[in-house]
């Protein structure tokens, strides 16, 4: 859809003129998995799929939500903002707006508005689809609640963090920062190297010379699992506590993959020990990572990749036989350098790094065997890596 029918898709729901639109992207991560809320570094890009809103100012006090993918439309009063029932997906719009009017009390809103939403990022793919409606929102209503700050760094961490929070206390889930910081500090043709403890980062150019990041979709009937993240994120800090009781720590990010030996046996539960394992590998491989392709030594990078799925696999158990069977096929192929789960897991996708030459043997080995493997049909997207959120309008 282009912006000209999303300009006329307003008009025609609400009879006048769209006066403002904005779009924010949705993510691929190329390493650094379920290291966020460890206090450790990611290394996403933003994408060129993303969630657009249109809005224009109302005279009757009243948010009113609709959306172009979506049937469910809400009207809420802006003196009763609170979360909806049903998982409505107004909710990564309505926390935002929540979040900023606490966060800055001198930011208020004084009207209603006509709202529509339209995004391109496919459902339930591990894409960070929340994030681009959470990030947009909080870009549109920063600016109508008169709260902007001139350094565009600091203003777009804070839709970042705005977002964050929104997911947590809107949606419940306990999300670290990287998918909202990817959508709002993304940069085309870079990846973001990001300390998501301190939020210092760099922007590393990844145009790869003949070699493409391609992202396969399991279309795999799991979505993110709200429950099994939230259990994560709590074996992680059972963790955390029981090891600063004989080597005091912030996160597990804090340890160095040679101090694990030392430490590991303070975890009680062995699943819990094998979920700091994963974390505690993954940090060091991502800054080896990023180390790596700033060197050119892009297979190294690729290996990295896969060794983070393993880990993913085998430690975290968030990849199930749907992304076991797209990665595992993908690492036959010659000219893959690498292949992995990308975001929270339990389906959705997979990133690979992927030579020219063989991108077209890729789709048809890797989606032929993930067929014959699981009944399913994978689809495959040659990823643009674009902008962080923007002001269209
Ligand atoms: C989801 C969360 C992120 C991050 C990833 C795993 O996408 O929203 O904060 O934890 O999972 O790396």
């Amino acid at each position: 859809m282009t912006t000209q029918e999303m300009i006329q898709a307003f008009s025609a729901a609400y009879g006048h003129e769209a006066e403002m639109m904005f779009f924010a992207p949705g993510r691929v991560n190329l390493i650094g998995e379920h290291t966020d809320y460890n206090g450790g570094c990611v290394f996403p890009c933003a994408l060129s799929f993303g969630t657009w809103v249109l809005l224009a100012k109302n005279d009757d006090q009243i948010l009113h939500f609709r959306s172009l993918n979506m049937p469910q439309t809400y009207d809420i009063s802006i003196h009763s903002i609170a979360p909806q029932p049903d998982n409505a997906w107004c909710n990564y719009a309505l926390g935002c707006i929540d979040v900023i009017a606490r966060r800055h009390p001198e930011a208020k809103l004084e009207s209603g508005y006509d709202l529509l939403y339209y995004g391109n990022v496919p459902a339930g793919a591990g894409l960070s689809s929340s994030a681009a409606i959470e990030v947009v929102t909080a870009r549109a209503f920063t600016e109508i609640m008169h709260y902007k700050p001139a350094d565009d760094i600091a203003y777009r961490t804070e839709l970042a963090i705005i977002g964050q929070l929104c997911e947590h206390e809107y949606a419940g889930v306990m999300c670290g920062i990287m998918d909202q910081f990817a959508s709002a500090q993304g940069k085309k043709d870079h990846a973001i190297y990001l300390n998501c403890d301190t939020l210092e980062f760099e922007q590393v150019p990844i145009l790869l010379n003949g070699i493409k990041v391609v992202i396969a979709n399991t279309h795999s009937p799991h979505r993110l699992d709200n429950g099994a993240y939230n259990e994560r994120v709590r074996q992680c800090q059972q963790a955390v506590e029981q090891i600063s009781k004989i080597r005091p720590i912030k996160y597990l990010a804090d340890l160095k993959p040679e101090e694990w030996e030392s430490v590991e046996m303070a975890i009680a539960d062995p699943v819990a020990r094998r979920r700091a394992r994963h974390v505690v590998g993954e940090v060091a491989r991502t800054d080896a990572a990023v180390l790596a392709l700033k060197k050119g030594e892009i297979a190294y990078f690729g290996e990295l990749m896969t060794a983070s799925h393993v880990s993913l696999r085998d430690d975290y158990e968030v990849t199930g036989p749907e992304l076991d069977a797209l990665a595992e096929a993908a690492w036959q192929i010659p000219g893959v350098l690498g292949s992995r789960m990308t975001g929270g897991g339990f389906g959705g996708c997979t990133v690979s790094l992927v030579r020219d030459e063989a991108i077209e043997r890729f789709k048809s080995i890797v989606g032929a065997e993930y067929e014959r493997k699981t009944g399913l049909k994978a689809d495959f997207y040659v990823a643009e890596i674009g902008d962080g959120v923007t002001r269209l309008m």
